[in-house]
């Protein structure tokens, strides 16, 4: 794999056409499919659920990055492993059922996500970054796409390599939000090892040079 790994975002696809979205996704060079599952209720907007990915599960090999926006995402994660999600991420400050949601999602075979939102720090995962396979820190407040990078946050990415390197952790550090041409080089410096991009993916006029640009 060459780092970092891009994620295009479906969300700002056209919901119409997810098939033309996969096949932009896989013939412009990304490495995973990032799905951004809200409730309405955790974040305001509704999009999907797990039959769209079981649906798009047919139509590609590539990895399937589910994100979690959603309240008692131990209602969900079992449909959304059936499915073919390869990573599920749960918000942590959507459920108090941390540690089993984890337990959760590995006993089903799939790697286990956990994400934090702009306000909350890195200090409040501690103790859970022994059991995941993937760490999700929102650039941007979640709920939508095309909006501006909160800088700040990518401080987090840092004091989480820096955990990772001192403790031998084996998570991948992804951010989410806000990226595109314009902070594609403030996001290489802070170094994340995942990065998923929605809106400047699906607006660039050439999304596989986009991509490109990550990969130098
Ligand atoms: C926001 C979602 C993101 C979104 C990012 O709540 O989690 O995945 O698609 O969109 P951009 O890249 O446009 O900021
Ligand atoms: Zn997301």
């Amino acid at each position: 794999m060459n780092y970092p790994i891009i994620a295009p975002s479906l969300l700002s696809a056209d919901f119409s056409d997810m098939e033309q979205a996969l096949a932009l996704i896989e013939k412009s060079g990304g490495d995973w499919v990032h799905f951004d599952v809200m409730d309405g209720s955790f974040v305001p907007d509704i999009t999907f659920g797990h039959k769209m990915v079981n649906d798009m599960r047919k139509r590609s090999d590539l990895p399937f990055d589910v994100h979690l926006m959603v309240y008692h995402p131990e209602t969900q994660v079992e449909k959304f492993a059936h499915a073919g999600a390869d990573y599920i991420t749960i918000q942590v400050e959507a459920t108090i059922h941390l540690h089993s949601v984890i337990m959760q999602i590995k006993e089903l075979g799939k790697k286990a996500g956990i994400s934090i939102v702009p306000s909350t720090q890195p200090g409040r995962i501690k103790e859970l970054l022994c059991f995941v396979d993937l760490v999700l820190i929102m650039t941007v407040n979640p709920g939508y796409g095309g909006q501006k990078l909160i800088h700040e946050t990518l401080e987090k990415v840092v004091e989480l390599k820096e955990l990772k390197k001192n403790k031998n952790y084996n998570f991948i550090i992804e951010i989410d939000g806000g990226v595109n041409r314009e902070t594609c080089g403030t996001v290489l410096k802070a170094g994340p090892e995942a990065i998923v991009t929605g809106s400047a993916f699906f607006d660039d006029k050439d999304p596989a040079a986009y991509i490109r640009l990550f990969k130098k």
